[in-house]
């Protein structure tokens, strides 16, 4: 339905989602800064993530690293010397690519895609993703450390002191959510490939041997995920990695794949790291990093399955398929039909008349009580029909109205349903035990019984 990220990105801006960071100096390249909608959508996507990875299960415990660690890190995880683009340079135009954006045939001849002018590109160059900077007064190599280029290492590190203080048995699980930072070359189309970004990553260290079956394991639960959570399954795919894609730590990697306006492209990977990175850390720290397994009566070093996601490419996706323009009269309505959980506002309250003490005091005390459901929000700033659209456009399920009648008559309030404009009427002291139902069994089993009409203009 979302033809390009352009439309996005204007509705985000207008809206309140998300701005271009350091905006009134001209912005910094591919740094973004989330507004009041943006940053209730991004919490809730983290808070569902969290849900379902930690506190909906018994075998899965969270952490929070720093995101500056010792470089000897990096240089155990293989990022010093591995984590690497290989780049090409026009001498003409000065335009920097990534060796796989160049087709073959424009590399061959060193022809830049950009000048079009021929035989002016360099050699491909190995270009290190990390962000380096300096820890202390002295800026010299002694002091260089590095911002990290994904949360994953701060859990491996921490394995033997999460393990002995949760007593953990294999196969458990470490959580982690946090920024990271890379050097992208081209970093392009909107939020989907940034400089600095957030991820949610979980290493779950299981036996050796038990790794396939739990790899599997991990892309179903990972995909299931997204569909539960509203997204088009016809629009998602799992593609696992050919053989000379896979990261330097990885025996096996699938990559869930949505397919946005710019073609299919990747927002979660599940790798298998074996053992590959407790191994690098116990050689590179001398430190004992392994588990006793008391059935075999032995240290061994377990295997890892590693879902990592990036919430603001998961922002991105749950934008862009919930995303709808509808024929509604002779306008268009834009709606973001997101998921209940999802959605930055879960009610909206508004007056049909401002001008009305009676009705603006009991929108407020509704709005006030409604909060407890979910966030809730009052607006009065615009006509009714005005309100409707910009709730809709920001992805708020409910709408309560409250109107003369309501007041004057049958202590009833509407309430308006985003996806289909369904209203029904509710009395006030019922309002409550309503809106608990819809937040958490929906629309259509909460109102079987009621009468609904919808009003078009509305
Ligand atoms: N620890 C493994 C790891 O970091 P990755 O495939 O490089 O694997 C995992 O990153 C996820 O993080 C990606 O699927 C994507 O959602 C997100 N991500 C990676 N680089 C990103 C970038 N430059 N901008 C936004 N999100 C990014």
């Amino acid at each position: 339905m979302l033809k390009s990220f352009d439309v996005l990105q204007s509705l985000c801006k207008r809206r309140g989602f998300i701005f271009q960071s350091s905006e009134i100096y001209g912005g910094l390249a591919s740094c973004w800064d989330y507004g009041p909608l943006g940053v209730e959508l991004k919490n809730n996507i983290k808070k569902l993530w969290w849900k379902s990875m930690v506190h909906n299960r018994q075998d899965i415990v969270g952490l929070d690293s720093s995101i500056l660690m010792n470089p000897q890190v990096w240089i155990a995880s293989g990022h010093v010397e591995n984590f690497n683009d290989p780049m090409v340079d026009c001498k003409s135009c000065k335009a920097r690519f990534r060796q796989d954006e160049l087709p073959a045939e424009k590399l061959k001849e060193k022809t830049c895609i950009k000048c079009g002018n021929k035989g002016t590109l360099t050699e491909p160059r190995q270009f290190n993703l990390m962000f380096r900077t300096f820890m202390g007064p002295v800026e010299d190599e002694g002091a260089r450390v590095y911002l990290r280029p994904e949360t994953a290492q701060g859990i491996f590190v921490n394995f033997v002191n999460v393990q002995t203080t949760t007593r953990k048995k294999l196969p458990f699980g470490i959580a982690q959510m946090g920024k990271s930072f890379r050097n992208e070359i081209t970093p392009k189309n909107f939020i989907f490939r940034t400089r600095e970004f957030e991820q949610m990553e979980m290493e779950f260290f299981v036996m050796p041997g038990d790794d396939e079956k739990w790899h599997k394991y991990w892309v179903d639960e990972r995909f299931n995920w997204y569909t539960k959570l509203g997204i088009n399954k016809n629009k998602l795919r799992i593609r696992p990695h050919g053989k000379d894609e896979l990261s330097h730590y990885s025996k096996a990697t699938s990559d869930i794949e949505y397919e946005f306006p710019i073609g299919w492209s990747e927002i979660e990977g599940i790798a298998n790291r074996t053992d590959f990175d407790l191994k690098q850390h116990a050689k590179h720290s001398k430190q004992e990093l392994s588990y006793f397994d008391p059935e075999q009566n032995k240290h061994i070093t377990p295997y890892v399955i590693e879902p990592a996601a990036g919430v603001d490419r998961l922002f991105l996706t749950f934008m862009t398929d919930s995303y709808t323009e509808e024929k509604v009269k002779d306008e268009t309505r834009v709606a973001l039909k997101l998921h209940y959980e999802l959605a930055p506002i879960k009610f909206a309250v508004l007056p049909l008349l401002k001008k009305r003490n009676d009705i603006v005091e009991l929108a407020t005390k509704l709005r006030n009580e409604l909060n407890s459901i979910g966030y809730s929000v009052y607006d009065d700033t615009a006509s009714i029909g005005k309100l409707y659209r910009r709730q809709d456009e920001i992805g708020t399920p409910y709408c309560v109205t409250v109107d003369v009648q309501t007041v004057e008559e049958d202590k009833k309030v509407t309430i308006r349903e985003r996806d289909t404009m369904e209203q029904i009427r509710v009395p006030t002291d019922q309002l409550l035990s309503v809106t608990h139902d819809l937040a958490t069994k929906g629309w259509t089993e909460t109102t079987k019984t009621i009468p609904k009409w919808t009003n078009q203009s509305t």
